[in-house]
């Protein structure tokens, strides 16, 4: 039987973590926290740690953490109910006795769990096995499903089995059947109907992986039914504190940092296919500060990356407005934004895992940034709308919980804001160009080679010149080689130049030895081939354009800098990270 979550908070309440640990573990303060030697592990160097702010141990060897209930029952070996009982005893509470209610809800959880499993399981054999889902099976093959996700996700049809409906009348009673929202009464036809016939079954579950709720899917688009269906709020699916795959995700919160929150089943599952499987889905409805707080007792950093239409962007913002509120000191939220009409499953299937790493990599904004461009592009250069923009930063600012996230929150934007005020038209460009000034002619190949970022492009076309002009190497040699570049490709071919240049009398550097791919791409999608055929014997003008070149790659690599500390301070909010940002924003603006 299940405590009541206030009991278990008032055991908590009442016992520091280190108290509870230090009936059997040594421990030393150190800092904040408290150090040991592991009680799961020998060892001579301590490296079991205790939080009591943050209610959990940690050992570093072994990798066990929890709670003071964990603690107990893996040291003891006890089970939960005991662990229970021997905390509440040393917490000077009484041992709880469940009440008739207590006993009630218990019995009416088991029912629930039970109609929903069959109901789940026989649906899932329906499509795997019988010839009428034919066509649904069709369907998830056309969406390029794989017996793998149909299993793992237990996705089912409703082929509106009305043998298995009487079965499950006959079994329970009608209370219990009408509880878990399955069926519901047709008042014209006088009987319960199935309300997820003729749809494909997404199974929700619980965080302990039971089925609590599905969502149903028609196979053709109609103006006249709704695309999704979901389950009704039910006593044990309350929308907006469950997240789906939230069972499979958090398991993989011991290796991975992050976890990707998108919109839909089919992007979770789209995910999945492509191997990564750190993702839910909070199901169309808006994001609640429950599901963020949720998924920040297991990950450090929540992308939440969803369609890449007007109606994503818009939940993004909602959903950034409603979770900067949560932001804590040690987590991070950041926002991931497709190209237009891809949402994650179409992006990922398009792309593959590698690129949709490398994208969130490249592409993510941190969530007081996201807040900030956003109010900003709406801005214009009036008085009353800055004013307006400014009060709007500071109310949201306002909205956080966390003391120190708070103050950083608006001094970050107090300093952008402040950087705004010599000449908004200036600052405009410098805050919103992402990548570093073009070269005009550069621009359109940028439109035929979409899948490059604009610095790979810059990369390719300064790695060309290199190339076609290997003797301006030497002469330019302290110019060029601090470069430092950002594909590996590249970098490998940079370096073989490099090395090869030092000590070669050839002019061609084709003939030098280096993989040919390499050269071909770059040959291949330089933009600047053009300009440099024509004026090929024009060294001072290559120079300059090399020189150019080499200046937007070293801004590049400032600007990923200064995301990388961005994001670091966002986690560490420390003044020397602070500071250190604020050294690097003068140097880009001296470039
Ligand atoms: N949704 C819903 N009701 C709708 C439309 C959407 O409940 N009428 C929810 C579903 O949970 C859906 C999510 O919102 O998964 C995102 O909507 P959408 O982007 O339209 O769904 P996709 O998962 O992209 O659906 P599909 O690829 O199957 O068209
Ligand atoms: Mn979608």
């Amino acid at each position: 039987m299940k405590y009541p979550k206030e009991y278990l908070e008032e055991i908590k309440t009442r016992l520091k973590v280190s108290t509870v640990v230090s009936k059997t573990v040594n421990l030393k303060k150190r800092g904040k926290e408290y150090v040991g030697l592991s009680p799961f592990k020998t060892e001579k160097t301590p490296s079991f740690t205790v939080n009591d702010e943050k209610e959990f141990y940690h050992c570093f060897s072994t990798a066990e953490h929890g709670n003071i209930f964990d603690f107990v029952m893996k040291t003891q070996n006890l089970k939960f109910g005991e662990a229970v009982k021997s905390l509440a005893n040393l917490a000077g509470m009484r041992p709880y006795t469940f009440s008739k209610e207590d006993e009630i809800r218990e019995e009416k959880w088991k029912n629930y769990k039970s109609i929903f499993n069959k109901y789940v399981d026989h649906y899932h054999d329906q499509l795997l096995k019988n010839p009428i889902s034919t066509e649904a099976k069709e369907y998830l093959k056309k969406r390029g499903l794989t017996l793998e996700e149909v299993k793992k996700f237990k996705i089912g049809f409703e082929t509106n089995d009305l043998n298995f409906q009487e079965n499950i009348f006959n079994e329970f009673e009608e209370n219990q059947i009408k509880d878990t929202g399955l069926f519901y009464f047709d008042d014209n036809k006088k009987k319960y109907v199935s309300r997820f016939r003729d749809r494909v079954l997404f199974p929700i579950k619980n965080i302990s992986g039971d089925p609590i709720a599905v969502g149903g899917r028609i196979l053709k688009e109609s103006k006249y039914f709704a695309k999704y269906i979901n389950s009704p709020e039910t006593p044990f699916f309350k929308k907006g504190s469950n997240l789906f795959n939230l069972d499979f995700a958090r398991k993989l919160s011991n290796n991975l940092n992050n976890i990707f929150l998108v919109e839909g089943y089919m992007d979770v599952i789209g995910l999945n296919k492509n191997k990564i499987d750190n993702v839910v889905a909070n199901l169309g409805t808006s994001l609640t500060t429950r599901q963020i707080l949720t998924l920040n007792q297991f990950f450090h950093e929540i992308v939440i990356c969803f369609d890449g239409d007007e109606s994503g962007y818009k939940a993004a913002l909602r959903a950034a407005e409603n979770s900067i509120i949560e932001l804590k000191p040690e987590k991070k939220i950041s926002f991931l934004f497709l190209p237009d009409k891809h949402d994650p499953d179409s992006f990922v299937n398009k792309n593959g895992k590698d690129f949709f790493l490398q994208f969130t990599k490249n592409n993510s904004v941190s969530i007081h940034k996201f807040i900030f461009e956003h109010y900003f592009k709406k801005m214009d250069d009036s008085p009353s709308s800055r004013a307006v923009f400014e009060k709007r930063l500071r109310s949201i600012s306002s909205t956080i919980k966390d003391e120190f996230i708070r103050k950083y929150v608006l001094e970050y934007f107090l300093e952008k804001i402040s950087e705004l005020t010599p000449n908004i038209n200036l600052k405009y460009k410098k805050a919103f160009s992402k990548s570093p000034k073009s070269l005009k002619s550069t621009q359109n190949y940028y439109n035929e080679t979409k899948s490059f970022k604009a610095v790979d492009i810059k990369e390719f076309s300064f790695l060309y010149i290199l190339l076609k002009k290997p003797k301006l190497i030497k002469e330019n040699f302290n110019i060029i080689e601090n470069v430092k570049l950002f594909s590996n490709e590249n970098k490998l071919l940079f370096s073989e130049i490099l090395n090869q240049s030092k000590n070669f009398k050839i002019t061609d550097i084709e003939y030098i030895n280096i993989d040919h791919n390499l050269i071909e791409r770059v040959n291949k999608y330089a933009s600047i081939k053009h300009i440099i055929t024509k004026n090929f014997n024009d060294d001072e003008k290559i120079i300059e354009i090399l020189s150019e070149l080499v200046r937007d790659l070293k801004n590049y690599e400032l600007e990923i800098r200064i995301e990388e500390l961005e994001s670091r301070f966002s986690k560490d909010l420390s003044e020397v990270t602070f500071n250190e940002l604020k050294e690097l924003k003068k140097l880009q603006k001296i470039n």
